[in-house]
């Protein structure tokens, strides 16, 4: 049997918290949350408030972080856009990609999602996958093939070397910012397709050593429940991560 796969407990802040409301939140966060190394802290603060968070967790290696979103070239005429290069300059280590917002509000394909998991993994960070289907589509009975039609272009171009450094968010759009969270059993379900998908593409042992976090309403009152189910590896929260307490509170959850 392969390793029991670490719980990663990562709090997407979005367009949230400026360079001192994060050193704020810093300060009350890391006197609540004991260092553990069972499990994986990390944030996704803004960009411009990066080097502010890297400089509030000095000092403090259980908590990593991550940028929320890339390009995929290397410098030049981007405006507004920074590379996997700069992330990693500054000290990130985890990249989020194709977040429904990314993919809802701002248009990105999984064509251009694939390209930036490509560009992240050359680079030497960890793409963190976001991937999930909209109400309709869940309506519909289309969860799992929108979800499998967004893995797609991302496992065509990794080898099965490359699939043991994804991580993989399941984050139902309808469950996202709404109070609304999956049952833990529709959870389960969803995050075993993906895990099915990744075994269909490189085999189960290499599936089987991804990390898949839930995303979507996750809360204090919550995160135990979804992380008990099989295959839930962890929980990616927007809104409630902004708060330290909470946070804290959904970090001690994994267990
Ligand atoms: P939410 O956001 O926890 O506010 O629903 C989750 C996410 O978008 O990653």
């Amino acid at each position: 049997m392969s390793a029991p796969r670490r719980p990663v407990l990562a709090g997407n802040w979005k367009m949230n918290h400026g360079p001192s409301e994060t050193v704020r939140f810093f300060a009350d966060f890391l006197a609540m949350h004991e260092p553990a190394d069972d499990r994986t802290v990390v944030f996704f603060p803004p960009a411009i408030s990066f080097a502010a968070a890297k400089e509030a967790t000095q000092g403090r290696p259980d908590v990593r972080l991550g940028v929320q979103n890339v390009y995929w070239e290397a410098s030049g005429a981007f405006t507004g856009e920074l590379s996997v290069g700069m992330a990693r300059d500054a000290g990130a280590e985890l990249v989020l990609i194709g977040h429904s917002e990314r993919r809802h509000v701002f248009g990105e394909t999984s064509a251009e999602t694939a390209k930036k998991v490509r560009a992240v993994l050359a680079g030497g960070l960890t793409p963190v996958l976001c991937v999930g289907e909209t109400l309709d589509e869940r309506q519909a009975d289309r969860a799992e093939a929108v979800v499998a039609e967004q893995l797609e272009p991302v496992l065509a171009i990794l080898s099965a070397d490359e699939v043991a450094e994804l991580v993989v968010a399941y984050e139902p759009v309808w469950a996202i910012g709404t109070g609304v969270t999956a049952t833990p059993q529709d959870a389960a379900a969803m995050h075993a397709a993906v895990r099915a998908r990744l075994a269909q593409a490189f085999g189960q042992e290499a599936a089987d050593a991804v990390p898949v976090l839930y995303g979507g309403s996750v809360k204090p009152d919550n995160a135990a429940e979804l992380m008990s189910q099989p295959g839930v590896d962890g929980v990616l929260v927007g809104g409630a991560s902004l708060d330290a307490q909470g946070f804290a509170g959904i970090c001690r959850a994994a267990g």
